[in-house]
């Protein structure tokens, strides 16, 4: 939605007048209709909007606040904690940890919980070099910088897939330091995933010692866990510490993440009740207790098999519409498993409606969970009309 022009949006010295209030309350009113109405034109980012929690708005009327470690209740009560950590540990099992040995936390989203596990990397070596792909979320390069670590750029396969004989040699150019690899589970452009366990075998052959993996699976790991053929993206391939979107493939109101580790990774960080009287070992200070709560709920409501057919669901419409655009003609192309399509981009007209980014003329399609047939037809008659 277009808002007003900023000069109408300031927050003045006197505030807002009774009818003036109810204006504004009109204004966000709008914006709700208008984001619910999104879910019949979103196809182009990798959010999920099929949810619906305006039943709750009851959880709008005070603040919680999940503060300190999820592990340890602190002295102010109204929190989730306990909510957050049964969504923590679904996708602890989903990542297939071994009982008992992972931690994790909800995060504010896919960059804080790569920084969690960057800094873990660091912390365990300090010396380390940070490696990941070309295609890897821009957020890894500013880590880097946020956490004063070499960086070091890795070479993409013509698939997107991180080009394993490259990190090999790039590993050779820092000899005898540990490295800290970032391995994309989903890339955010084209849905690739790297080899986690190739990458080992390659450290191990260039005569890496030491390391620390993170699987960045903010996008795809829900995909590589429950999808067909399973891939390889958690602590059972090696994974040492792991990003998860929550707002992606299980949908919330605010954006917010999953970040897990290997438990004895995150001992080395932790503060000893210094947060409202809970153990700090997270990258935040206050956190989401709202977002916990919402995704507890839905994935509750969901359990694995609902999570799986959903995931199912994505793939499903992603080959409905690769063939569909094929026979609009416009050159398909896709991450086999993954749920997004690449394609001729149409002109910048249905580009706006349908919100599609594109880059160097391909325009990138998500079949997200709210993403039925009907929207992909609809999405190619525009397409033929604009023809
Ligand atoms: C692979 C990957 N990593 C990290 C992120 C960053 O997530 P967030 O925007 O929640 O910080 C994204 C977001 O698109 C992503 O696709």
């Amino acid at each position: 939605m277009r808002f007003p022009p900023d000069r109408e949006l300031r927050i003045t010295d006197q505030g807002r007048t009774e009818e003036g209030a109810r204006e504004d309350a009109e204004l966000l009113h709008r914006f709700a209709e208008e984001g619910a109405r999104f879910r019949e034109w979103m196809l182009g980012f990798p959010v999920n909007l099929a949810f619906d929690h305006s039943d709750m708005a009851a959880l709008m009327s005070f603040h919680a606040n999940n503060v300190g470690s999820s592990q340890d209740e602190s002295q102010y009560l109204l929190n989730t904690k306990a909510l957050e950590r049964a969504v923590v540990s679904f996708f602890a099992d989903l990542a297939g940890a071994a009982s008992g040995d992972f931690f994790g936390y909800l995060s504010s989203g896919g960059t804080e919980s790569n920084i969690f596990g960057a800094y873990l990397g660091r912390e365990r070596h300090p010396d380390a070099v940070l490696y990941a792909s070309a295609e890897a979320h821009y957020s890894i390069r500013k880590i880097a910088r946020v956490l004063r670590m070499d960086y070091a750029e890795v070479d993409v396969l013509p698939d997107a897939a991180m080009d394993l004989e490259h990190l090999g040699a790039r590993c050779r150019e820092h000899a005898g330091r540990a490295a800290v690899v970032v391995a994309t589970i989903g890339t955010t452009g084209q849905g690739a995933v790297d080899d986690l366990v190739g990458v080992q075998e390659v450290l191990r052959r260039v005569g890496v010692e030491r390391w620390h993996l993170h699987a960045d699976a903010a996008f795809g790991g829900p995909l590589a866990a429950l999808g067909s053929p399973r891939r390889p993206w958690g602590f059972a391939d090696g994974a040492d510490s792991i990003a998860v979107s929550g707002h992606k493939m299980v949908g919330c109101p605010v954006p917010c993440g999953i970040v897990l580790a290997r438990a004895a990774h995150v001992t080395g960080i932790r503060q000893s009740d210094v947060a409202v009287g809970a153990d700090d070992d997270t990258i935040s200070g206050s956190r989401d207790a709202l977002a916990a709560a919402l995704l507890w709920r839905e994935l509750r409501r969901l359990g694995r098999s609902g999570l799986t057919a959903r995931v199912r669901h994505c793939v499903r419409m992603a080959e409905y519409a690769a063939d569909r655009l094929e026979s609009c003609g416009r050159n398909p192309s896709y991450y086999p498993g993954s749920n997004t399509v690449l394609f001729d981009a149409p002109n910048q007209a249905v580009c706006d409606r349908w919100t599609l980014l594109h880059d160097g003329g391909r325009a990138h399609l998500n079949t997200m969970p709210h993403v039925t047939r009907e929207h992909i037809d609809a999405f190619c008659r525009d397409l033929q009309q604009q023809r």
